[in-house]
């Protein structure tokens, strides 16, 4: 009954938005599937509303496929007999949510127009999405990745920052290995603005002593009571305390009050460009939100794949097709 319900409201959208409107005008798959990206968007914003913080999990989606072999959607892969660690099971990638999402997007898309669009698209277009529902800038998303064939839990460990890292190994990681600038760093770090994190991402910052780049009175009434030590759960807490759901540039001034959970969020203030960086996001209104649409822009860019001996366009986003 309610993919009955999502398929006719998509075919009244067809009929309905005009032709000249759909897409942007610069894809590749235009021509050929010139609602792809009103499909995602529909299908993006129907999850965001069902699940609140799936949004947030899109956009990470987005970082952790790009930085591990380009974005070619390999982060989407499940195991399989021919490969039983992919990217997915890598440790760095606890918590990833938003699969199903992609998989909802994909199942329309194969009977819009099947064959057409791929994964590594779909997750560009829906975290572009998720961040322009959450009252972030839209950007374009130009498309035309392939998906990728390969998936290494191995190199994801490789290619994904821990939350322990310092400035110096973030800049090695962002500039010198990925082709983005120290400023996209301290940008797309804001996305830590939204959604949440694993008590066992950040505990080791509070238990035995709190670490002194976290502030005192935050670790004791906010983290430690959300994380007790010796707890058989791992439980969650807000990457942004003060306003957990909105895509604002609250995330800066988190990181000069020593209020975020981790040691790379505190390490952006250890540099001069950095903390300048942080403290021009933290004060100037809409300065962010401008810089986070062109770097995510960028981001969505990284290493793709247009060789068709090297990618393919997957009928099912969580396995390499036959
Ligand atoms: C700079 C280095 C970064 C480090 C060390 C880092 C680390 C982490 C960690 C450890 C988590 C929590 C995982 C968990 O325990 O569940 C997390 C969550 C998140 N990260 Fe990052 N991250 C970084 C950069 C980024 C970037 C560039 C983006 C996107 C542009 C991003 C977006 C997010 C989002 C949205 C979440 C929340 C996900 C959710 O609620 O499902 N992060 N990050
Ligand atoms: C996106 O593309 C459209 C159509 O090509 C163009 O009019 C618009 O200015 C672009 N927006 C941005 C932010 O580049
Ligand atoms: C690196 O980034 C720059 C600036 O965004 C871009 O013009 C260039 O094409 C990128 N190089 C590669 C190899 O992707
Ligand atoms: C960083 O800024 C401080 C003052 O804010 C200045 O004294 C110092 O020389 C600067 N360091 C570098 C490397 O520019």
């Amino acid at each position: 009954m309610k993919n009955r319900a999502i398929l006719f409201t998509l075919f009244l959208l067809y009929v309905m938005v005009p032709a000249s409107s759909r897409g942007v005008g610069h894809h590749k798959h235009t021509n050929r599937c010139p609602e792809a990206e009103n499909i995602v968007k529909f299908v993006v914003e129907k999850a965001m509303n069902d699940t609140p913080g799936i949004g947030a999990g899109l956009i990470r989606l987005l970082f952790h496929d790009c930085f591990v072999g380009g974005c070619d959607g390999s982060v989407l892969l499940d195991p399989s007999d021919r490969n039983p660690e992919p990217e997915k099971i890598a440790a760095k990638n606890l918590g990833l949510r938003g699969f199903e999402v992609i998989d909802e997007a994909k199942r329309l898309l194969e009977i819009f127009c099947p064959h057409v669009v791929s994964c590594a698209d779909i997750l560009a277009f829906a975290a572009r999405d998720a961040a322009e529902i959450l009252n972030g800038a839209r950007y374009n998303v130009s498309a035309g990745r392939l998906d990728g064939k390969v998936s290494s839990a191995a190199e994801a460990e490789k290619n994904l920052p821990p939350p322990t890292f310092n400035l110096e190994e973030l800049q090695d990681l962002f500039v010198n290995k990925k082709n983005l600038t120290t400023e996209d760093l301290v940008v797309l770090s804001g996305a830590h603005t939204i959604g949440r994190s694993h008590c066992s991402s950040f505990t080791k910052r509070l238990n035995p002593n709190i670490d002194p780049t976290l502030d005192q009175e935050f670790a004791i009434n906010t983290l430690q009571p959300l994380c007790p030590p010796y707890a058989n759960a791992d439980g969650v807490a807000h990457l942004d305390y003060a306003t957990p759901v909105e895509l604002d540039s609250q995330y800066y001034k988190n990181v000069l009050d020593r209020k975020t959970v981790f040691f790379s969020d505190w390490s952006l203030l250890t540099s001069n460009e950095t903390r300048d960086l942080v403290v021009q996001y933290a004060t100037k209104p809409g300065d962010w939100e401008a810089d986070f649409a062109v770097s995510m822009a960028k981001l969505s860019t990284l290493d793709v794949i247009t060789d068709r001996k090297k990618g393919e366009i997957r009928r099912c986003c969580r396995s390499v097709n036959y």
